[in-house]
């Protein structure tokens, strides 16, 4: 069962959402500005984006670590490609901070030349499959796919917005030297969210007190962003809007998808990446026990 093409389309070998971005808006983005103060997360889809970005929001945004400001961190950190709201990025404040999932070929030509921070959350695939098959079922723009092994084939032919996860991870690791680039697993960030804070600060030169940083660790815990609206992308603009019961912050663990997959699948899906992994500067992680 191939994907339809109402949900997905292909630019320059990458895989994108049908109704979210065009392709001339993708090749526009080769000459965007950058500043040397702007912060790019990137990601592929569901490996910790909007918690990273909570994190990032509490660590910059004062205002937002001591609760004096209402911001969405939807808001405060818009999408590169997919600028829903149609904001004009030109006149956001510094330091801006920009979420994407583009590949690195397709970044702003300048983020090449080490202008501008990059931050890059990788996560095990098989959490990340387990995590976009649920997530396909409450979001509009995804195709619901209800038979998890035809979602399983469609992610590892990278036939999801995304394109194929070992593609997107080994481009940017591979690349890293191009970029000024900081590297973060969700399960480190899960097994020690205070040193992946602390890496955080790091990395942007920012000097928060022993108190700011406990802060941000307390806020930016799975239960307590489900209960922050500012956070928990409960109420998503409407384009997302789907009709299923569900949630953006879903589980929140490392290893959920021994619950789903089969023995078979779990093979399956070994076959295709483990192999390949191996070249991964990376430890992964694939169960809340594992040591790091
Ligand atoms: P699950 O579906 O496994 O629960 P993204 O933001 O890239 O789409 O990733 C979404 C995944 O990150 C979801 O995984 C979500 O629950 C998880 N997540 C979000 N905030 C988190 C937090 N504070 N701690 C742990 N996981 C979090």
């Amino acid at each position: 069962m191939e994907p339809s093409k109402d949900y997905i389309f292909y630019h320059k070998g990458f895989c994108f959402p049908e109704n979210l971005i065009t392709p001339e808006y993708i090749d526009s983005l080769e000459t965007f500005e950058i500043r040397d103060s702007d912060v790019f997360l990137v990601t592929f889809p569901k490996s910790g984006t909007v918690w990273t970005q909570n994190i990032l929001s509490l660590i910059i945004h004062e205002g937002h670590r001591n609760g004096t400001e209402n911001i969405k961190n939807m808001d405060r950190m818009p999408w590169l490609e997919f600028n829903i709201k149609n904001l004009d990025y030109t006149a956001l404040p510094s330091p801006r901070v920009f979420a994407t999932h583009l590949p690195y070929y397709l970044t702003p030509r300048d983020l090449r030349n080490k202008r501008a921070r990059v931050i890059y959350v990788t996560r095990n695939p098989k959490d990340v499959l387990v995590s976009y098959f649920h997530f396909s079922k409450i979001i509009d723009t995804l195709e619901k796919v209800p038979d998890f092994n035809i979602f399983m084939e469609r992610f590892l032919a990278g036939k999801v917005p995304g394109s194929k996860w070992l593609d997107h991870v080994t481009g940017w690791y591979s690349h890293a030297e191009d970029f000024n680039i900081l590297f973060l697993t969700y399960e480190e960030m899960k097994k020690d969210l205070r040193s992946a804070v602390l890496k955080i600060c790091d990395f942007l030169g920012r000097k928060l007190s022993e108190k700011e940083v406990e802060s941000v660790v307390r806020q930016a815990t799975f239960e307590n962003m489900k209960k922050d609206p500012r956070a928990n992308y409960e109420k998503l603009p409407e384009v997302f809007e789907g009709n299923e019961e569900g949630h953006f912050l879903r589980k929140g663990t490392i290893g959920d998808w021994k619950n789903i997959m089969t023995v078979a699948q779990s093979e399956r899906v070994d076959e295709v990446l483990k192999k390949k992994m191996e070249n991964l500067p990376i430890k992964f992680i694939w169960d809340i026990n594992d040591q790091m």
